[in-house]
């Protein structure tokens, strides 16, 4: 991980230094508008070795990996090839896959221009696309071999997806004490975008730290899913309904949700969760969800690819920093969680 305010030059030193053959840059529509001229890539790469894929979370599929995978083989890919993901976490999840999986796997980097790749998505090596509706099923763990970030890439994001970002930041904080949980909430309610550096890093730290005990998630590294179990399903399902969130949107609700499964199975600080409940309400955007939904999102979850035997696995709090992975909870509990959450929405 390497955080720079000139990336231009740090990026020539690195594609300088290396053995590669070719470089090829991954990224999308408002990214390239906004990001790529600070990194001087364009002075580096050919500009027909640059995809510029339709932004959104509709890319990350197989059919644009068919796509990309084919390009690679007319430009003249090989396995010393460099692929350069500049962009959000869509971007850094599918050209990891695309790289990973290319010829048995060429070299990779990540420079993430958005709040939530920053601090979660670029770090870690997990990569993957949609299957359908169904998030992030199929995918490798595959490290990249180096991350650039570059903060003020931060100044040109629109403040939904700034926000959404924050519910990762939210999440680390309930993983890790109360100081860093404070300092999410705090820098949340700034009415500007900034690159608060020390906050940047204190975020990227935690991720890694727990990667780097666990990279191939057999035990703590699941302590990172908290939020993802119902809140991959309240993604999904409004993908399905056409009135899509944005990842950290539906991780925020799925947060608040697996907070109250905290409070009413390990005795959860009912306070704690409730000052959380109120926070998503005046923050995030709100999903689409009704009573006759629960049916669906309770599909979602028993395909959700953390469980096993078929039990719903979620990882829940005895307290603020303090988490328990491989819980499985009664239907009757999660149900309880998924009317909150509708509640709650429809105040
Ligand atoms: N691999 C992991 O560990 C991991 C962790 C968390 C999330 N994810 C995945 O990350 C994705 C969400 O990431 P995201 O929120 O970054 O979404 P995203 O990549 O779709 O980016 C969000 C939007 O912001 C725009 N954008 C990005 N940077 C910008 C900038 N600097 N200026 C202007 N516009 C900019 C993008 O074009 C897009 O419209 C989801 O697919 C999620 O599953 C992966
Ligand atoms: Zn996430």
């Amino acid at each position: 991980m390497t955080f720079t305010t000139n990336l231009a030059d740090a990026l020539t030193a690195y594609v300088s230094n290396s053995t590669f053959s070719s470089l090829f840059i991954l990224t999308d529509e408002n990214v390239y508008k906004n990001c790529f001229t600070a990194t001087s890539l364009q002075k580096l790469v050919d500009t027909k070795n640059v995809f510029i894929l339709p932004q959104g979370e509709n890319t990350k599929n197989i059919d644009t990996c068919i796509f990309i995978w084919n390009e690679l083989n007319r430009l003249g890919a090989d396995r010393k090839s460099l692929i350069i993901n500049l962009g959000g976490g869509m971007i850094t999840d599918l050209g990891g896959f695309i790289a990973s999986t290319y010829k048995r796997g060429i070299r990779f980097i990540n420079i993430p221009t958005s709040m939530l790749a920053m601090i979660d998505a670029s770090v870690g090596g997990k990569n993957g696309i949609n299957l359908g509706h169904y998030k992030n099923q199929i995918g490798t763990i595959t490290q990249p071999g180096e991350v650039f970030v570059y903060p003020l890439f931060l100044e040109t994001l629109d403040r939904r997806n700034y926000l959404s970002g924050f519910a990762e930041a939210l999440k680390h904080g309930f993983l890790e004490g109360r100081e860093l949980l404070e300092t999410a909430y705090t820098f949340a309610q700034m009415e500007i975008n900034k690159p608060f550096i020390a906050f940047l890093k204190r975020n990227i730290e935690v991720k890694e730290r727990i990667v780097a005990k666990d990279p191939l998630e057999k035990g703590d590294r699941k302590a990172l899913n908290l939020g993802h179990t119902v809140g991959h399903a309240i993604e999904a399902l409004s993908h399905e309904k056409n009135t899509p969130l944005l990842h950290g949107e539906a991780v925020a609700w799925g947060l608040a949700a697996e907070l109250y499964i905290s409070h009413l199975t390990y005795n959860f600080d009912e306070a704690t969760a409730k000052n959380f409940e109120t926070f998503v309400q005046n923050y995030f955007v709100k999903p689409d969800l009704a009573y006759t939904d629960i049916d669906k999102l309770m599909d979602y979850m028993q395909q959700d690819k953390k469980n096993e035997h078929g039990k719903i696995n979620f990882t829940l709090l005895n307290d603020i920093g303090n988490f328990k992975t491989d819980c499985v909870v009664e239907k009757e509990i999660i149900i309880e969680s998924i009317k909150k959450i509708i509640a709650l929405c429809q105040q």
